[in-house]
């Protein structure tokens, strides 16, 4: 009798889990608008593909938007949100001020898409579609984007501050971070692989190119040319994350931190004899199977905490609430 209740027990505690966790991105699906807006893909793309003509590095700061976007509290397009007197927004967080780019491109992304399709789609969606855009334009790997997410209302700044890496994290710190976010280390190792576009400041990578060994020394010469060691001077200065080819989206990223010529403390430690060595190692030989890992961990990281059904809105004005 006391047995047979609490395999009931368990049999629903299981039960619950399995519905909570599916219903937790049920709704996501890659053809969510093909009715309500069929025209979505082709929009986005020609926006994206303009901007990125314009300047090869705003394919960057839109993939990076969304990786912001979703670490803070969800794939829910609260990054977009200027501050208001009721919240403070998460432009002017630690991670994001002064670095985080593309708001206009986003902007001109939601007018042309809301002219097609009013009050259908999101901008929790449109940051997901214009990543891979992004990624695909500077020659990445394509993928089907799942969709039906919705806005949020607020934003949060402390959020931002507290979930976004800071590249000062050494491995482990970095694993954990995206564990977080029920993101594996695989996931964050193919993730990290975005650093094969796009810039950095001096004040992110000061301190790896003047005070660690384990990197190039010719290289590290290289930066601290364009990157005084006085703090506060040429904080602003940019540098490739990827010396190599910084506006192609290939593998030649992992290739760099083999050689210890990762730019950013955090990009440097998937490589410094820690348990990613052997990943990153086979990242520099096997590019199918670093675009194959970096879909696959783009789908999950699109997956974190989406707002659906009758929950968050669908922002008129990406800026800001309804
Ligand atoms: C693994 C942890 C990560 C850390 C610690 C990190 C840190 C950083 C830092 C410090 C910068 C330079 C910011 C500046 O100085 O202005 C940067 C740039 C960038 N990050 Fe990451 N990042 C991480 C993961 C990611 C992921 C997962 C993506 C996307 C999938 C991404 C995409 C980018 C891109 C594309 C840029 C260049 C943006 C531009 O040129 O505008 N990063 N990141
Ligand atoms: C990594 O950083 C964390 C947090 O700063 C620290 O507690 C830990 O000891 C560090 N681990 C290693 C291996 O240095
Ligand atoms: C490098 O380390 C030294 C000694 O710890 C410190 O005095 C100096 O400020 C550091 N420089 C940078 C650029 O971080
Ligand atoms: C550092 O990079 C330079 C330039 O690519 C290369 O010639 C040199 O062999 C590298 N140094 C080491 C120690 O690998
Ligand atoms: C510069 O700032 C870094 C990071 O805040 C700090 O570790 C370092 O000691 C500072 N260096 C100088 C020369 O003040």
């Amino acid at each position: 009798m006391a047995s047979s209740s609490s395999s009931m027990v368990l049999m629903l505690v299981a039960y619950v889990l399995v519905v909570t966790i599916r219903s937790s991105n049920a709704q996501l699906t890659t053809n969510f608008y093909s009715k309500s807006c069929p025209n979505l893909d082709s929009t986005v793309k020609s926006v994206v593909q303009s901007a990125i003509k314009k300047e090869a590095r705003m394919g960057a700061s839109l993939l990076r938007l969304f990786f912001h976007d979703c670490f803070v509290n969800g794939c829910d397009g609260s990054i977009l949100l200027d501050d208001t007197s009721s919240f403070t927004g998460e432009k002017n967080a630690i991670p994001n001020k002064g670095s985080i780019r593309g708001f206009e491109v986003i902007d001109q992304i939601k007018s042309a898409v809301e002219k097609a399709c009013p009050n259908v789609v999101s901008c929790a969606d449109i940051l997901a579609v214009t990543a891979r855009d992004s990624v695909v334009t500077l020659g990445g790997p394509t993928w089907n984007v799942k969709l039906g997410r919705r806005d949020a209302t607020k934003a949060s700044q402390s959020a931002a501050n507290n979930n976004i890496p800071p590249p000062t994290l050494n491995l482990s710190a970095l694993i954990s971070s995206f564990k977080n976010q029920g993101l594996s280390t695989t996931d964050m190792v193919a993730l990290s692989g975005a650093h094969t576009i796009g810039q950095a400041r001096c004040t992110s990578f000061r301190t790896r190119i003047y005070n660690e060994s384990n990197i190039n020394a010719s290289f590290a010469k290289t930066r601290q040319a364009n990157c005084p060691r006085t703090n506060n001077t040429g904080d602003n200065n940019l540098a490739p994350l990827d010396l190599q080819t910084p506006t192609s989206f290939d593998n030649k990223y992992y290739n760099n931190l083999v050689n210890q010529k990762g730019l950013l403390h955090s990009d440097q430690q998937l490589f410094s004899g820690g348990s990613t060595n052997a990943l990153v190692q086979t990242y520099t030989t096997n590019p199918t199977r670093f675009n194959a890992d970096f879909v696959t961990a783009m789908i999950n990281m699109g997956d974190i905490k989406p707002l659906t059904g009758s929950n968050g809105q669908i922002r008129k004005n990406c800026r800001k609430t309804n």
